[in-house]
């Protein structure tokens, strides 16, 4: 079994299409190994709440439900929960860089540096944006959870 977290700032808009694209490829695929997928912010803010509204819409589009999930903020136990936290930009990893503890069963890393989509790769903040930067950021998230997938099965 293989525990995985998706996190972003405010567990809103990036990582639950990371949580449900990933998924959704994942499932999507016959496995005989197990992958658990989870997602959290950095802040908790919005904790509680279902998926900014543009974000289930844009998942929607490409046939994937993401509308039951809820935000929630990261915690520390996570560190010791998770073999994996995978991260949408620099600003997230460092914070969890900072806050990792000493010996923590999870290494972090970029989704887009990990999966093997874009080394150093960030998925920009798409809250601020339109449809437009909803779409960019499912295209990028897309190529990462297939990759993802691959390098899972090598795991
Ligand atoms: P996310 O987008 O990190 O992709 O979920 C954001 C959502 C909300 C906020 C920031 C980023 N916020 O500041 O409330």
């Amino acid at each position: 079994m293989t525990d995985v977290l998706f996190v972003c700032l405010g567990n809103i808009c990036r990582s639950p299409l990371m949580e449900g694209i990933t998924r959704s490829r994942w499932q999507a695929q016959a496995s005989a190994s197990s992958v658990s997928f989870d997602s959290a912010g950095i802040g908790g803010w919005h904790a509680g709440a279902p998926p900014d509204a543009r974000a289930v819409a844009t998942a929607h589009r490409h046939g994937i439900d993401i509308s039951g999930q809820r935000a929630r903020k990261l915690a520390i136990s996570d560190f010791q929960r998770f073999d994996l936290i995978l991260c949408a930009d620099r600003g997230n990893l460092e914070v969890l860089q900072q806050q990792r503890p000493k010996n923590s069963r999870a290494a972090c890393a970029l989704f887009l540096d990990w999966s093997g989509a874009r080394q150093d790769g960030e998925i920009p903040d798409p809250y601020t944006g339109d449809e437009r930067a909803f779409e960019a950021v499912y295209t990028l998230i897309d190529l990462a959870a297939t990759g993802m997938v691959q390098r899972l099965h090598r795991l």
